[in-house]
């Protein structure tokens, strides 16, 4: 008896040893010392046996049992912490991974999407992309850019000075980076300047803080057709393969000639009803260009800009006004009054 007990006791100690879970644990425990199992009924069969074996059978019994509930408690306790780290490990929560069901992340504004549709075209045309300071001296707003002195857009009904200057101002185009560009880089030369610019208006069609795309290509032997041909391409690009452009004759300071220009209307016309876009003319205008007048090359010649040797283009286009057509934008304020119902239509 007393060798089927230490038998019993070897087994139960492997098996406790090799348990896994809390639950085999637990199983184990029924099988070695639950009410059914061996040896507490050799524990209660004491009694039964032959008087010399009830000391000793009963002793190596209890000790036995005693052994196997101590075993069972640590080997429950280690497997017990066990499971809780892997419980903590499997419930930890990524808090950086996106909500279940993911929630929108939102999107471009529509004017830095035109913005950046815009400027992918030029990119691909080979323009390089510059920005400049939107507090800009009247040198670069105007003198540099052959603005007479008497030119109305000087007077401070339609600019905004920097308070007690009558030589700093809020830049009202994004022309002044012409000069500047050209001041940094030699000829050729082929860039883009998007950014802010700012005139004292406002009403249903003007902001006094409204976006600008400038251009300016400066080679050898650049003409008026170089001209048509690139913003041709640009119009295409953004309004539709079917697109023609027409120059306009028109005036600005800093170019000579002077041009607007047209891209055919993409509206869709229908008999009876008079076009929203180009009012039935079949054009609609999109921007100002023109050839560098040669009285700008001058103010930069000594940076590499010989009158006599470059020529040039140079346009500038509105992007509220490129992003209201294409989208069909009614109010020029919607495109700042931040209702959600309208900017996620877009982008
Ligand atoms: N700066 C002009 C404006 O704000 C737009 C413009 C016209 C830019 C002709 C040009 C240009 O570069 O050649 O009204």
């Amino acid at each position: 008896m007393i060798e089927r007990i230490a038998e019993l006791r070897d087994e139960a100690e492997a098996a406790i040893g090799a348990a896994g879970t809390s639950a085999e644990l637990e199983e184990l425990r029924v099988r070695y010392l639950g009410r059914k199992a061996e040896l507490p009924n050799v524990l209660r069969g004491i009694a039964t046996l032959a008087p010399e074996e009830r000391g000793p059978t009963g002793k190596a019994a209890n000790q036995a049992r005693q052994a196997l509930e101590a075993l069972i408690a640590r080997r429950g306790e280690q497997l017990a912490g066990g499971e809780l780290e892997e419980r903590l490990r499997a419930d930890v929560v990524d808090v950086t991974l996106p909500g279940a069901p993911p929630q929108p992340v939102g999107r471009l504004h529509l004017l830095t999407a035109t913005r950046r549709e815009i400027e992918d075209v030029f990119l691909g045309l080979g323009f390089r992309i510059a920005e400049g300071p939107e507090v800009e001296t009247v040198y670069y707003n105007f003198d540099a850019l052959n603005h007479a002195p008497t030119h109305p857009a000087r007077d401070r009904m339609d600019t905004f000075y920097v308070a007690g200057r009558d030589d700093v101002v809020l830049r009202t185009h994004t022309s002044p980076m012409q000069i500047r560009t050209m001041e940094a880089h030699p000829p050729p030369l082929y860039v883009i300047v998007p950014g802010r610019v700012y005139r004292r208006d406002s009403d249903a069609t003007h902001t006094p803080q409204f976006h600008q795309i400038e251009g300016l290509a400066v080679d050898v032997d650049i003409t008026l057709t170089d001209l048509k041909g690139t913003l041709l391409a640009f119009a295409r690009a953004i309004f539709g393969p079917d697109r023609e452009v027409r120059l306009r004759p028109h005036f600005f300071p800093f170019t000579e000639p002077s041009v607007e220009v047209d891209v055919s209307c993409f509206m869709e016309h229908r008999a009876g009803t008079r076009c929203r876009v180009c009012k039935d003319t079949g054009w609609v205008e999109i921007l100002g260009s023109g050839m560098v007048d040669p009285n700008v090359f001058s103010y930069v010649s000594e940076y590499g800009y010989d009158p006599e040797r470059v020529q040039g283009f140079a346009f500038g286009m509105g992007i509220e006004r490129i992003a209201m057509l294409k989208h069909g934008v009614p109010d020029l304020r919607l495109l700042y009054d931040n209702d959600v119902r309208f900017l996620e239509q877009f982008g």
